[in-house]
């Protein structure tokens, strides 16, 4: 009675093994946060992605950009420019007046992904003792034919500071540097904004800027691509922080998951992949067995 089931019970078993192997690829690393695709250098869980890039991201309700500042979100990711697009929810607008909150960036994020040049920080209603209207005015500058004036003139938000004062108090368009090295409370500014893509708004009005921040990053080059490519995903050890490859729950090389596999095929994975010897140099010594120490995939 039992034997006509039992092809379909095996059957069945392979279905269930593949299903879960399928499951737990993913479940390494995620690579969507919502609809915003994860790839490398990012990561979302520990030990996917570039090392430099660790504890960057936070998908809760959303994607979120983690600095000492604050948490803001990622309204966008371009791996073709290698750029990102961040949103300070504090921060002033065309729209909306929020008192100003520093933007502050770890050394190495402001290192590995700064806001890229063609990213402006407008400082408002600054103070006739601001720096920047005085030792520093050479930080300032006019963007694409833009002045400050126009800012005070079109936004419902900035409007405010030429009722209340009856005057064009000074502002100032700069760049990340300034706010790198000089917290608001030294810029002596009530307010700000940042702009970005900055290049392409010639002509375009205060209303129509694109308000947020563009970070640029650059990609460590450790031959991710070819872990990418054999079905891998580009990852570290959190330990020692030298790359794996991770190329299914259970297994991780130091290059690449094998030529041609099929990663949802077991047996296609155990192909030998020549050594890698940097990684070797990095393996605890006489310790126990570290996941780097596994060459086959
Ligand atoms: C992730 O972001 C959410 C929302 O901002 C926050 O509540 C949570 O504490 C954050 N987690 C980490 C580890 O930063
Ligand atoms: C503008 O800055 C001054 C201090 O320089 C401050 O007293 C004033 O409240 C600010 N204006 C607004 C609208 O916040
Ligand atoms: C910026 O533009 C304003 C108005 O067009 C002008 O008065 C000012 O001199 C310009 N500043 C610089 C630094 O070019
Ligand atoms: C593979 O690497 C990931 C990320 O570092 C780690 O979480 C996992 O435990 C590793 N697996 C093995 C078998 O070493």
């Amino acid at each position: 009675m039992a034997t006509p089931k039992q092809p379909f019970f095996n059957f069945n078993i392979l279905i269930l093994f593949l299903f879960l192997e399928a499951l737990q690829v993913h479940s390494v690393c995620r690579n969507f946060c919502n609809n915003v695709p994860i790839k490398y250098p990012f990561g979302i869980d520990d030990g996917c992605g570039a090392p430099q890039f660790q504890h960057m991201l936070n998908c809760s309700t959303d994607l979120f950009f983690i600095t000492p500042s604050g948490n803001y979100k990622v309204q966008s990711i371009d791996y073709n420019k290698k750029s990102m697009v961040i949103f300070d929810p504090a921060m002033s607008t065309c729209s909306i007046l929020q008192p100003h909150h520093d933007f502050v960036m770890t050394d190495i994020q402001s290192v590995t992904i700064p806001p890229s040049p063609d990213t402006i920080f407008v400082l408002m209603n600054c103070s006739i003792d601001s720096p920047v209207l005085n030792h520093y005015k050479s930080l300032c500058f006019n963007f694409s034919g833009h002045s400050c004036d126009e800012l005070y003139g079109s936004c419902t938000s900035f409007k405010l500071f030429h009722l209340l004062s009856n005057s064009t108090p000074p502002c100032c368009f700069t760049s990340y540097n300034t706010v790198k090295f000089m917290s608001m409370n030294i810029l002596d500014c009530s307010h700000y904004t940042s702009v970005y893509n900055v290049d392409s708004l010639k002509g375009v009005g205060p209303l129509d800027w694109l308000y947020g921040i563009k970070l640029s990053y650059s990609v460590p080059d450790t031959g991710c691509e070819r872990c990418a490519k054999s079905g891998g995903t580009c990852g570290y050890d959190v330990e020692t922080e030298g790359m794996v490859c991770i190329c299914s729950a259970s297994n991780n090389a130091t290059i690449q998951c094998g030529p041609g596999i099929d990663t949802h095929d077991p047996k296609s994975r155990r192909v030998p992949i020549p050594l890698y010897a940097p990684q070797l140099v990095l393996a605890p010594p006489g310790g126990s067995s570290a996941g780097i120490m596994n060459i086959w995939c």
